[in-house]
């Protein structure tokens, strides 16, 4: 019994070793259904400068996934419900598109996931009955070629195969479905893939906002919302929609099931009408939301559960029909600028250098104006760097401020060291009318701009800043090992009682 008992502890700490127990991950969804994209590969470049480790798309073109490979980024790939009646009809369809289609670029392109079909139920003549069958298909393709277990199968669904769901516990689904969840998770339950949804408080917020407060949607309410069946507390509308689906499951003896969130996000620009889908908003709900599972807070319903997300998406895309906002979901303009600064690391915009909370002080900063011309913002940066005292050493090739690898981006940099060495006065940051103050941090992944009170730069502290990155993500795992400890031991005790 000593013998396999520590067998077992081996076991359960190389199960954790191999990732069992990574953590919440957060992805973004990359849409093309645009005519003024960047290429796939240009793309990639801007997905790995902002260190964005998961994707996911709605196809499998070629293009795409080569220009994935040998980037790390692991990718989430889709079968459109155009496809979908081949992939249902014939196994030799779904073995010929993975012979063809997908083992030439695997596993230099990284597939972790396909999405066979995509809010089924949402599409008219009765998409979702092909749902599974396709579904069944493809598992038996990649279960020919010995991927099964690297490459999961499952489909994306809308909140709309919910019937109910407030109170959380309530959650039930839509019984007209039922001919097509059953089998679809009896599928997931047997594979362990998990339930994919795509989730939007910006939608429920919009259609509904005399009863739902924005703050609820963003993650900022300082109320709480009581589930009367089980007493959890919802401080914001995610977690209850979540929840709800959880609720669903068990309701049908679900239980083991894990959810995937693969759409979730906010406009940044939206009609008239629309006056929730501002760039303000937008950074708020997708930073609070990276925050919030990042470190595996779970839900109300399931405290500590891992959940994945994807926000939805990389670029704005002019050729989605609808309402104005539904061409704003964007990070990125397609010429690769950030519609609005968003941190993938959830560490937000306290400065980790000072561990300041910046945001709730009322500091300014300096950055380049967007009017400003090239001969202007190279002067003026030659300048700061050179008389202005400036230490420019962060905006050198490989240190933590040169990417994005752009004029405007170098010179905000140095036009708000100077600006912050210099008292932060309006005159500081004049640079001839090409600087403009701001009170939002521009600070990104390791690119952290100094402040009054730090005084420190990225370049004055880049090591310090690398250090505490990787002291941040040693402290992320160490959140983690509780939950798979628990698993462990929890195997161990399991082995031990049997034995
Ligand atoms: C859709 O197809 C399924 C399976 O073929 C069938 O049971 C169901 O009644 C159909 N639903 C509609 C609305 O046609
Ligand atoms: C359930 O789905 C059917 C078919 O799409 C729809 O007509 C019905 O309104 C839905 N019921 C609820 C309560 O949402
Ligand atoms: C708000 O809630 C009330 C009562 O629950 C309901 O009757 C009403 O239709 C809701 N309004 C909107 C806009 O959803
Ligand atoms: C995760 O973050 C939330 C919000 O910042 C915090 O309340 C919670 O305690 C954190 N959980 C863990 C396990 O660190
Ligand atoms: C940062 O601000 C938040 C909200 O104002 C506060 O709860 C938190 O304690 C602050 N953290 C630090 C490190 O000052
Ligand atoms: C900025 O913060 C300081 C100290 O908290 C305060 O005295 C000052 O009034 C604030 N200024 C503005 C414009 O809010
Ligand atoms: C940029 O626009 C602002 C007003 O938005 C103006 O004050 C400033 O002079 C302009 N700068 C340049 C270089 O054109
Ligand atoms: C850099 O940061 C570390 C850790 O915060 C600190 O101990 C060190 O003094 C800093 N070095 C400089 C040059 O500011």
């Amino acid at each position: 019994m000593g013998r396999s008992f520590i067998l077992v502890l081996v076991t359960s700490l190389l199960l954790m070793l191999i990732g069992v127990c990574q953590g919440s991950k957060v992805g973004v969804c990359y849409g093309r259904n645009a005519d003024d994209l960047p290429t796939p590969d240009k793309a990639v470049q801007l997905i790995r400068n902002h260190n964005i480790k998961y994707v996911r798309i709605y196809d499998s073109n070629i293009q795409v996934l080569k220009a994935f490979a040998n980037s790390g980024i692991e990718l989430v790939i889709g079968i459109p419900n155009s496809d979908l009646l081949p992939f249902s009809q014939f196994q030799s369809n779904a073995d010929t598109w993975l012979r063809n289609n997908i083992l030439p670029y695997y596993p230099a392109t990284k597939i972790t996931y396909i999405t066979v079909g995509a809010e089924a139920t949402e599409v008219p003549n009765n998409v979702s009955a092909m749902v599974v069958p396709a579904m069944q298909n493809v598992f038996t393709a990649l279960r020919k070629a010995g991927l099964h277990k690297k490459i999961k199968v499952s489909t994306t669904h809308s909140l709309g195969v919910l019937s109910r769901s407030y109170p959380p516990s309530a959650g039930a689904f839509n019984s007209s479905y039922a001919f097509f969840l059953r089998p679809l998770l009896e599928f997931l339950a047997e594979n362990q893939s998990p339930f994919m949804v795509d989730t939007y408080p910006y939608y429920a917020y919009r259609d509904s906002s005399s009863n739902v407060s924005l703050d609820y949607a963003l993650f900022e309410s300082s109320s709480e919302v009581i589930d009367p069946n089980t007493g959890l507390l919802y401080t914001n509308m995610f977690d209850a929609q979540i929840d709800a689906i959880y609720f669903a499951l068990m309701a049908l003896n679900f239980r083991t099931i894990k959810i995937m969130v693969t759409e979730t996000g906010w406009p940044s620009k939206g009609s008239p009408k629309e006056t929730a889908a501002t760039a303000d908003n937008a950074q708020t709900y997708n930073t609070n939301l990276i925050r919030h599972v990042i470190n595996d807070t779970g839900t109300p319903a399931k405290p500590g559960q891992e959940l994945d997300v994807y926000i939805f998406s990389l670029f704005n895309e002019n050729r989605k029909p609808g309402l104005e906002s539904e061409r704003n979901w964007g990070l990125f303009f397609p010429d690769q600028t950030s519609v609005y600064n968003l941190d993938f690391t959830g560490r937000g915009t306290v400065d980790i250098t000072t561990g300041a909370n910046i945001t709730s002080s009322n500091e300014t900063w300096c950055v380049a104006a967007s009017n400003a011309s090239d001969a202007d913002l190279q002067n003026a940066l030659d300048w700061a760097c050179g008389s202005g005292n400036v230490d420019c050493s962060a905006i050198q090739p490989s240190q933590p401020c040169f990417e994005p690898d752009n004029l405007v981006s170098h010179a905000s940099y140095a036009f708000n060291s100077y600006y912050q060495q210099n008292g932060a006065t309006d005159i500081a940051c004049s640079f001839g009318g090409n600087g403009l103050r701001t009170n939002k941090n521009p600070s990104y992944d390791n690119c952290i701009y100094a402040t009054v009170g730090s005084r420190k730069t990225a370049a004055s502290n880049a090591t310090a800043a690398s250090a505490s990155k990787s002291a941040s993500s040693v402290g992320k795992v160490s959140i983690h090992v509780p939950g798979c400890l628990l698993m462990g031991f929890l195997s161990i005790l399991l082995t031990v009682v049997i034995s």
